[in-house]
């Protein structure tokens, strides 16, 4: 079975068990899991996840799917409530209505929730087989999830006058990147610590492309509205370093970042990766100009 495959098997595994597998659930609120969660975006995470797991010998499959899918479902639920109107009220996500726009507000307050304690719930489900990682990737979830250093932090910055740039963006997307990287060493049974610096940095990195994107590009071609930073008046890469300035930012961090990977059996395969990631961030911003610059 090819990576992504298994990875969207997963996902809908989880989201089969989130709607009730045949019990009597509330059907709308069983079909916004479904549309929150599926067509996924890029599933960047899962797929870093997955290839540290496998990198380090992916002795407990189980556990790996259950850990990638449990990441994404707490991504996918930060982008539900993220849209909501008391957020970024924004009406498409995904190249599709946002969830608040083809339900409603209360729904996808709900779908964000659901899907937040479903991914704990698909982990605490693999207690029996390896509790020890289980334990660990519970954790470590939790810690990149909420306050004080996950995505209720980066969210939470939003709402502050004065913001920490770094801690913010380590807060908001990189806590989930470094979710990553450990988790996918917690579900093969490695240590975590190691895998902070590749999971820190491939989450700067995306930061900052992203929010180069947002300055540049326009919602055709994100499949989002565009510009939202300039318009939220919010902090970012490119209003603190300008365009180019960004952009040698974004290389700087990407160089470290294979640098960082630790020791382990697929060391050259994980590199690999990361190039290909690198390279696929990159020439995005490298191929565009912009008036004034
Ligand atoms: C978008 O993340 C939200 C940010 C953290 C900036 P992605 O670009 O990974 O979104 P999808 O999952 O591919 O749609
Ligand atoms: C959303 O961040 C990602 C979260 C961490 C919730 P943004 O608001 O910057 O990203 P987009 O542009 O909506 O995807
Ligand atoms: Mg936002
Ligand atoms: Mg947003």
């Amino acid at each position: 079975m090819g990576l992504n495959t298994r990875i969207e098997a997963a996902i809908a595994d989880a989201v089969a068990i989130g709607q009730g597998a045949g019990r009597a659930t509330p059907p709308r609120l069983a079909s916004a899991l479904h549309y929150a969660t599926a067509p996924g975006g890029a599933r960047i995470r899962p797929t870093i996840l997955m290839s540290v797991a496998m990198a380090c010998g992916d002795d407990r499959p189980e556990v790996s799917d259950a850990a990638a899918s449990a990441l994404e479902l707490i991504h996918c639920a930060s982008l539900v409530h993220d849209d909501l109107p008391c957020f970024d009220d924004a009406d498409v996500r995904r190249g599709k209505a946002s969830v608040h726009r083809a339900y409603s507000e209360p729904l996808a307050v709900l779908t964000g929730d659901s899907l937040i304690v479903l991914a704990f719930e698909i982990l605490a489900r693999q207690s029996s087989l390896a509790p020890d990682r289980v334990a660990q990737l519970i954790m470590t979830l939790a810690q990149r999830t909420g306050m004080p250093g996950g995505i209720c932090a980066g969210q939470g910055w939003e709402s502050e006058g004065e913001v920490d740039l770094k801690a913010y963006h380590q807060a908001k997307t990189g806590a989930l990147f470094i979710a990553a990287t450990q988790m996918g060493a917690i579900a093969a049974g490695q240590e975590a610590e190691p895998w902070f610096e590749l999971g820190d940095r491939i989450g700067e990195a995306f930061q900052v492309a992203d929010d180069l994107r947002d300055a540049l590009y326009d919602a055709d071609t994100l499949g989002k509205p565009a510009g939202q930073d300039d318009l939220h008046g919010r902090p970012n890469a490119v209003t603190e370093l300008g365009v180019q300035g960004a952009i040698s930012r974004l290389k700087d961090i990407l160089g470290g970042a294979i640098a960082s990977i630790p020791s382990c059996r697929g060391e050259a395969q994980l590199a690999e990766m990361v190039r290909m990631y690198a390279e696929r961030l990159t020439p995005v911003v490298a191929n565009t100009t912009v008036p004034g610059e």
